[in-house]
């Protein structure tokens, strides 16, 4: 697939498909199909809208390794991360472990439900060395080496935002169950990226975005809660489906657009068809081609990264983009003149340039940025 097969504006090299994907026209096609139909006949749409819901739902749950029963659509990870943190009791001195790399909104989600019900958010510092060496056991360590009798939580990431770290989240899963600690997963970037097993990860509550990595139109992420939770599942709107329980509770609140939900299966389709081992290791691959291309320039430094990820990581020179309005201001500057959109993140010492890559992404696009680069960071 080639750009062309995006509505991707081709003047641009499209660097960070990670924040918000992008839809082949041939599930877009299938979208815009949805929506006439919904907007032709909207009585009978949203009469037989349940059943499709379900019947998406279980197709978008059998791929990723959940039970049907199990998994619900949400609109993205932001509210999926609010529901289970709902839904799970806590009282004054419980204690919620996060840790430094978790996703900006997830961190705010955290302290709110801290702030809300009296409990204390511990953060972790994951070990890891200024050159980007660092090991998944060791992140699994400084978080099940922080469980107290007062830990009820423990929330971490499948892929890291900001680092693009894969953290061995079955282990993780395991070892919380075994201390008595609720585990919840952020995978915003697995679904589609990863070949992904949700019962195998064992999370309590585990969710992700289906508009990052699985070719499907925005606002279509899953939750999926484990058999011990799903009748304590607490829907954050209260609905005519509310008695119904989990997961329709969750699925139909009021009027809105599902047709991204209903699409889900289209992007799924799509992945098989191309063969989604041969898409992830194709990116995989040009990721690491990027990294290796961006990392001629002297000034930056690869971080380590795990093979089978589409995204990389490279540390900025000292000092640079450590904080949200300046990385904003280098990012903007390369939009200004090189016409490349990347995603920069501040991290302390040094900001870092994740790099992503996606079917339409060719090699040129990363040598237009390194060659453009180290004008505008000196
Ligand atoms: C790790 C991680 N968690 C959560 C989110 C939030 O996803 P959404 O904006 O779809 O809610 C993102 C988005 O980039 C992310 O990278």
């Amino acid at each position: 697939m080639d750009i062309e097969d995006f509505n991707l504006d081709p003047s641009i090299a499209h660097l960070n498909h990670g924040s918000f994907g992008a839809v082949p026209h041939r599930v877009r096609e299938r979208h815009e199909e949805l929506r006439r139909e919904a907007e032709r006949n909207p009585d009978l749409f949203f009469a037989t809208l349940p059943d499709r819901v379900a019947k998406a739902r279980t197709e978008v749950a059998e791929f990723l390794g959940g039970d049907p029963d199990g998994t619900a659509f949400v609109s993205n990870v932001t509210e999926g991360i609010a529901v289970a943190l709902h839904s799970i009791p806590l009282s004054p001195g419980d204690q919620i472990l996060l840790c430094d790399h978790a996703y900006g909104a997830v961190d705010i989600a955290v302290r709110h439900a801290a702030a809300r019900t009296g409990a204390e958010v511990v953060t972790i510092t994951l070990p890891g060395r200024a050159d980007g060496e660092w090991s998944g056991e060791d992140a699994a360590q400084a978080f099940l080496s922080a469980v107290t009798v007062r830990t009820k939580v423990a929330v971490f990431d499948h892929i890291t935002s900001p680092t693009a770290r894969l953290l061995p989240v079955e282990h993780m899963c395991r070892e919380f169950a075994a201390a008595g600690v609720t585990t919840v997963v952020d995978g915003a970037h697995a679904p589609g990226m990863l070949d992904l097993d949700l019962t195998r990860v064992g999370a309590d509550f585990y969710t992700g975005n289906l508009h990052k990595w699985l070719f499907t139109p925005h606002s279509a992420a899953v939750l999926a809660v484990s058999p011990a939770w799903r009748d304590r599942v607490v829907p954050l709107v209260p609905s005519f489906y509310l008695g119904d329980g989990f997961p329709r509770s969750l699925e139909i609140q009021g009027t809105r657009d599902h047709t991204p939900w209903l699409t889900a299966p289209y992007g799924i389709r799509l992945l098989t068809d191309l063969g989604a081992r041969h898409v992830r290791t194709r990116n995989a691959r040009l990721a690491a081609r990027a990294q290796e291309i961006l990392a001629d320039l002297p000034m930056l430094t690869p971080w380590r990264a795990d093979p089978e990820l589409s995204m990389r990581v490279l540390r900025l020179p000292e000092g640079m983009a450590t904080t949200y309005e300046e990385s904003l201001t280098l990012s903007t500057e390369i939009y200004r003149r090189l016409n490349t959109r990347t995603a920069i993140r501040p991290w302390p010492g040094a900001g870092l340039l994740r790099l992503s890559a996606q079917l339409y992404n060719r090699e040129k696009d990363y040598e237009r940025l390194a060659s453009g680069l180290s004008a505008i960071l000196s």
